[in-house]
């Protein structure tokens, strides 16, 4: 995936998550302070929405909504079952008042 232009700062508030359809690729975009964070939007154990989930701050994980597995955003590593198997990352930049999403290469 080429650098995807995911639109302006403002639609990405703190620890809200934003679905995003980049280039035909979901992903779950969250922000935490000045870390933005992009996840495959697809949780690994049943394939629920994690931008639907809840974000856990203080750990910088997000919370699947359907049975509660929880996931790195950095790493996107899962932290707790049902969940046993990782989520994709992405890499996400903010410059010039807009965000970026590009596949990890
Ligand atoms: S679908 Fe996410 S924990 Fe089951």
């Amino acid at each position: 995936m080429a650098e995807f232009d995911a639109g302006p700062s403002e639609g990405f508030p703190e620890a809200s998550p934003v679905r995003v359809d980049a280039d035909g690729s979901e992903i779950a975009v969250v922000r935490l302070g000045s870390r933005i964070y992009a996840v495959a939007d697809c949780c690994s154990h049943a394939k629920a929405s994690l931008a639907e989930g809840e974000v856990i701050a203080e750990e910088a994980s997000i919370e699947c909504p359907r049975h509660g597995a929880t996931f790195d955003l950095e790493t996107g590593e899962a932290l707790t079952l049902p969940a046993t198997a990782s989520v994709g990352t992405y890499r996400a930049t903010e410059r010039d008042g807009r965000v970026y999403l590009q596949a990890m290469s």
